[in-house]
């Protein structure tokens, strides 16, 4: 069975027949052959590291790939054909035997084996779950279970009798027909399941949560007494490690540039340069959506200090913040079970304030309150209100601007003068852009669908009402409240593909993510319609339904990602429990009638979902703002910076000023073509450090965000970074210098830069006289199988650096060896491709549910098409034929003017007037015509 996973998928002959060309090669490869596929660890310190043994590395990547199998990192970036034109290796990439074939395969088989051990040992949930996970139920093995009853909606809940109050729990009726408010009946069964105010599970096993509280051996013996909430303190970390050093002091001022936004204003930062500052908004834009601890831009009672006890250039003793809320505290209750003590939850737990699914909650909406912000056109329900602002050029400009809020809207003082949306906290220029792009997305959408009811007004709409499931509702009946949730669904969704195929391809700017995305989407074998579809059947019938735990999860995975997540099960045959040959003209039995039908395709592993605290964690991704935007005018010469406009002066009340009054499209032409800050050390934004909060009445009224990054992961229990590592089945760090890029020439400034820093480090966070005897982790082992203790590899008794105790921001952010294109370092990844996937793999709307009934067949169509039609993009970037990216679609339908300047734009996230050269380039060079850009002029 194990050898079925590889053949499926990436075709095990291939590993046999690839080596051919290669001696060397070709015994590594025989050998892999031979052993067959690696099994699943049983146990989570047998786990698979993303470390390959040494035939499989030389069959994959040659002497370079097996050399680097001692660092700590993934092996999988060493691979043939994973990096630039550089790492090519013999053939084509698209064949499977060539050496770059190998790679590709090897690597995205990897890539798979993380998810599925991500699935198996990192899901804990807190809301009371996690013992009936463990222990399973009716003989049923946990991780197979699909409805728990503590996703019921409790007693005295609005809609508790019309799910079925004290019965079985269903939701049916008008509960089911769009994406309710709160969140709740995306699982039918499961009603409470991602709605607001829920509490954020762990990806890590509660014992390791909370390392300041010493409440567990294991952490005592791996930190000692030498953590606390402000221990290391995080504003002597945020200036000694987060600063952004400036050549020119005098011209950024903290950030806030010179007045008048001249362009001989600057701040230094360290640039991606495949990476735009769209896509850094973009990301906030996302965060929004799927957690928030605050409530309405705040957090609980009272101010507490951020630490600056022992000062340092630039910290702050008078900062204050309001301490984070928790739902719930105190000693969790223990079980027994495998012969292991175990506590059934975390010692806090904290709650998402907003809906986890992917909803789009931030524009429409989470609770009665924030939906009360959210304005719809004046006699048109089925729209959003967008009126023109001011008299500019640009086809774009008469789709309007979003209101503001009004002195009568729910509203924290200081989101006065902000445009008017589901959630308005921390508004910047970039909310304030992503906002009115998709509301005017939203009402392009309602106007493709009246124009389609005028055109053929008694053709069925593909929508139906379950409470009369039987009737067809012409494109003439569907009601302007049905009309709005539909276009809140289609947009919905079209965000979660622009994140999954565009964003994040150009996050990780490499081969195996760019297929490994597209497969989560729309599978691997795209274009094999046939395949496509007996895999789906598979997985969704044999799998989905099966109450053993390896077929519910691991092949569940596995299988999956043969026709992609999006869309599974939203087909139904008469054969389906018997899976025969698929025939494409067999007939659809999927019927809203059915619940079984309508959940189907959803995957939760046994585990409700939402998002983890740690995931907010690796969200923290202030650095990628830059201090000042580069503003330029699409219809004055895009080549020339005009201004030097501080991101400082573009917050909150002072965004909605600057989009009404220097317009969308000049903001969309600045921000697509600068690009955004590096996640590293000293690359924290000056601004951010140095952030006004009038309403905190805090003797300094600052607070240093960089700082508070650490406060919050502490206050909520985030294990430090080695730990953090080895729960997510990566390997743990030894010494501050595994930090360091060996792959960089000795010598070279960049290495002694980064050096210099770990040597910061080990200064903040110190070192200690080890002791062999105590063990600090059960998460992994030493290669020998020995357990890990307090000496890491050391003698007894060696001083040691306190690499434990590392905050996980300063971990990911000091993680300077990274795999080709990774904007993110690959502990960030790793949690991205447990949490990635489920957010799809659990929301019926984009499984099973994505369906006409829904989203109207003009719905489907916009989604699957980008739009109103299909449209190819020019040549092959990267070698594939791709459609024209989803977000470029987008702003070419809401910012029409900007046509010329996204022409020649392949993905919406690469610097606009960056040439995209050879295969994964990363090279800073303008493109044709873009050669007086002064952007390019700057050399990093
Ligand atoms: C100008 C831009 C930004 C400003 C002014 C800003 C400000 C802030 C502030 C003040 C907090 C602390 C809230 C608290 O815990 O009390 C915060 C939290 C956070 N920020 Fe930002 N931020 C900005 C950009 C970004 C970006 C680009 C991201 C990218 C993902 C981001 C992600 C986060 C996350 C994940 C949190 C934690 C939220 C939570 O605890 O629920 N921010 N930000």
């Amino acid at each position: 069975m194990r050898r079925q996973i590889g053949s499926l998928l990436l075709g095990a002959s291939l590993v046999v027949g690839g080596c051919a060309t290669q001696h060397e090669s070709l015994e590594s490869c025989l050998q892999v052959a031979e052993r067959g596929l690696r099994p699943i660890a049983d146990d989570r310190s047998q786990r698979f590291l993303g470390k390959v043994r040494e035939d499989t590395a030389r069959c994959r990547g040659g002497e370079r790939a097996v050399d680097a199998r001692n660092l700590p990192w993934i092996d999988w970036q060493n691979y043939w054909a994973a990096g630039d034109a550089s790492s090519l290796g013999s053939g084509s990439l698209t064949s499977h035997l060539s050496s770059n074939g190998r790679g590709i395969d090897g690597a995205l088989l990897d890539l798979e084996y993380q998810r599925i051990e991500l699935i198996k040992f990192n899901l804990f949930d807190t809301s009371g779950t996690y013992e009936v996970y463990v222990r399973g139920r009716d003989g049923v093995g946990g991780p197979a279970l699909k409805v728990w009853p503590q996703m019921r909606l409790p007693k005295g809940h609005p809609q508790y009798d019309a799910v079925g109050g004290d019965q079985t729990q269903v939701c049916g009726g008008d509960l089911i027909r769009a994406r309710t408010l709160t969140g709740i009946c995306n699982d039918l069964k499961n009603p409470l399941m991602g709605s607001s105010h829920q509490p954020f599970p762990r990806n890590v096993q509660f014992e390791v949560t909370f390392p300041e509280l010493s409440q567990e051996q294991l952490t005592r013996n791996r930190h000692g007494d030498r953590l606390d909430l402000l221990k290391p303190d995080p504003q002597v970390i945020s200036r000694r490690l987060f600063t952004r050093p400036q050549s020119k002091p005098e011209q950024c001022r903290e950030g806030h540039g010179l007045p008048g936004a001249p362009i001989d204003a600057g701040c230094d930062y360290q640039k991606a340069p495949f990476f735009n500052v769209l896509a850094a908004f973009w990301i906030q834009f996302m965060t929004h959506d799927w957690f928030s601890h605050l409530q309405e831009g705040h957090n609980a009672p009272g101010l507490m200090s951020v630490g600056c006890a022992t000062e340092v250039a630039g910290c702050r003793p008078g900062d204050r913040i309001d301490p984070a809320y928790i739902a719930q505290s105190g000693t969790p209750p223990r079980f027994t079970a495998g012969g292991k003590d175990r506590p059934s939850r975390p010692y806090k737990i904290t709650e998402n304030t907003v809906t986890a699914w992917w909803d789009a909650s931030q524009i429409y909406g989470y609770d009665e309150t924030s939906r009360r912000r959210v304005k719809r056109a004046a006699g048109d329900p089925a729209k959003l209100l967008l009126s023109p602002a001011g008299r500019r050029a640009g086809a774009g400009e008469r789709q309007g601007y979003l209101p503001l809020l009004e002195a009568s809207d729910p509203m924290n003082p200081q989101w006065a003068g902000q445009e008017a949306v589901g959630f308005p906290d921390n508004w910047t220029i970039g909310m304030s852009f992503y906002h009115t792009v998709f509301a005017r997305e939203h009402n392009l959408f309602v106007d493709a669908f009246r124009a389609q009811a005028i055109a053929t007004p008694d053709a069925d709409s593909g929508l139906r009402n379950p409470a009369r499931p039987d009737q067809v509702i012409r494109y003439r009946d569907v009601t302007g409240d049905e009309l709005f949730e539909a276009a809140r669904l289609v947009v919905a969704a079209e965000i979660a593909k622009i994140h999954t195929t565009e964003w994040t391809p150009q996050l990780l700017y490499d081969e195996p993510l760019f297929l490994g995305m597209n497969a989560n989407w729309s599978g691997l074998f795209r274009g094999k319609e046939i395949v496509q579809a007996a895999l789906e059947k598979i997985t969704v019938n044999n799998f989905g339904k099966s109450t053993d735990v390896k077929k519910a999860t691991q092949w569940y995975s596995v299988f999956a990602s043969g026709p992609g997540i999006f869309g599974l099960g939203n087909r139904v045959y008469s054969d389906d429990a018997i899976f025969a040959a698929y025939d494409p003209s067999k007939t659809d039995l999927w019927s809203i009638k059915n619940p079984d039908d309508v959940n189907g395709g959803t995957n939760h592993f046994g585990s409700p979902f939402n998002f983890p605290e740690e995931f907010v964690t690796v969200y923290r991704l202030h650095t990628m703002v830059p201090d000042l935007i580069d503003y330029r005018q699409w219809d004055a010469e895009p080549n020339r910076i005009q201004n030097k406009v501080a991101v400082v002066e573009t917050l909150r009340g002072r965004a909605t000023q600057a989009m009404r009054e220097r317009g969308l499209a000049n903001w969309a032409i600045s921000m697509g073509r600068q690009r955004l800050g590096l996640l590293t050390l000293a690359n924290h934004p000056q601004f951010l450090q140095n952030l006004e909060i009038p309403r905190l009445g805090s003797p300094s009224g600052k607070i240093d965000v960089a700082a508070l990054d650490l406060v919050r992961d502490r206050e909520r229990g985030v294990p430090r970074f080695n730990e953090f590592r080895r729960q997510y089945g990566l390997r743990q760090l030894t010494s501050f210098d595994d930090f360091i890029d060996t792959k960089l020439p000795k010598g070279s400034p960049a290495r002694a830069e980064q050096a210099r820093l770990i040597g910061i480090m080990r200064e903040i966070y110190g070192q200690h006289r080890c002791d062999a005897s105590k063990i600090i982790t059960e998460a992994q082992v030493n290669a020998d199988g020995t357990k890990i203790n307090d000496c890491l590899g050391k003698p007894d008794g060696t001083m040691v650096d306190n690499v434990e105790d590392v905050d996980t921001v300063v971990g990911w952010l000091a993680e300077f060896s990274r795999p080709h294109g990774f904007a993110i370092s690959e502990t960030q990844f790793q949690v991205f491709i447990l949490n990635a996937s489920r957010r799809l793999f659990s929301d019926r709307f984009f499984t099973s549910s994505f369906r006409p009934e829904f989203y109207t067949h003009l719905g489907v169509a916009w989604v699957n098409n980008n739009g109103p039609d299909k449209k190819m993009e020019k040549g092959l970037p990267n070698g594939h034929e791709v459609e024209v990216s989803p977000l470029k679609r987008v702003l070419l339908r809401t910012i029409p003017e900007l046509t010329p300047e996204l022409d020649p734009v392949v993905n919406a996230f690469d610097p606009w007037a960056r040439d995209r050269g050879e295969y994964y380039s990363l090279k800073w060079t303008p493109r044709p015509g873009a050669e007086s850009d002064p952007a390019f002029r700057e050399s990093k």
